[in-house]
């Protein structure tokens, strides 16, 4: 499928299995989160535009780039917060714009609880944060109210996804790329991504 990028990075693959581990506490499991993005980070940002610029070095001056575009990282409350560390570690200028939205546990369908959006979009890219692609019923319903906002340059960066998961994201929004750690065997009766991590929300907040 185009537009899906599984990460074959060794670090990744690695990081992820401690992250899967049952044993593994609150505080090392955030701190995997906040490793596996800003190594999805860099993965997922490789085709920013730049520009170029001048730069005085101790001795010379010389031709440089900085990015072009304005970036907004949207991490999808809960589990999402935890990536976005990760990804200010490497674009500290980022803007963050926090989306609530949690999933019914017998609809399966995603319920909007937080969106404080201007009306004016103040960024050209967006970057949406969500470890886990279940049904791809909150990941829809995140591009597209980006979409709305007038952003139309998204990208999702998750961790685990299930197929189902990727098939309706990509189906429905074929223009936003996707950037996961790992692709999962699939979704069990109650809409869990098997083998997958638990609830990376539960997870990171002990709760
Ligand atoms: C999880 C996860 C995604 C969503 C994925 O959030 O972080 O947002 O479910 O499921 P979907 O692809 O089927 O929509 P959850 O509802 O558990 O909320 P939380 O992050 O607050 O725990």
């Amino acid at each position: 499928m185009n537009n899906v990028y599984p990460s074959s990075h060794p670090l990744i693959g690695t990081k992820l299995t401690l992250l899967r581990n049952l044993k593994t506490e609150p505080k090392k499991f955030r701190e995997l989160i906040r490793e596996i993005a800003a190594m999805l980070a860099y993965e997922a940002t490789m085709d920013l535009a730049v520009q170029e610029i001048d730069v005085q070095t101790p001795l010379m001056t010389t031709r440089g780039t900085s990015l072009m575009e304005r970036i907004g990282l949207v991490p999808v409350l809960r589990a999402g917060l935890g990536m976005v560390e990760g990804f200010w570690e490497l674009m500290p200028g980022s803007e963050v714009w926090h989306i609530g939205l949690f999933r019914d546990e017998a609809t399966l369908k995603p319920v909007s609880y937080y969106n404080k959006l201007p009306i004016e979009p103040t960024v050209s890219v967006c970057i949406i944060l969500d470890p886990m692609l279940a049904t791809g019923g909150s990941a829809c319903a995140t591009v597209d109210i980006l979409k709305k906002w007038g952003v139309n340059k998204i990208k999702y960066v998750g961790i685990i996804a299930a197929p189902e998961g990727i098939e309706r994201l990509h189906n429905t929004h074929p223009d936003v790329p996707i950037h996961i750690a790992a692709i999962d065997e699939g979704l069990n009766e109650h809409g869990f991504i098997l083998p997958g991590l638990g609830d990376a929300g539960d997870r990171q907040y002990g709760t």
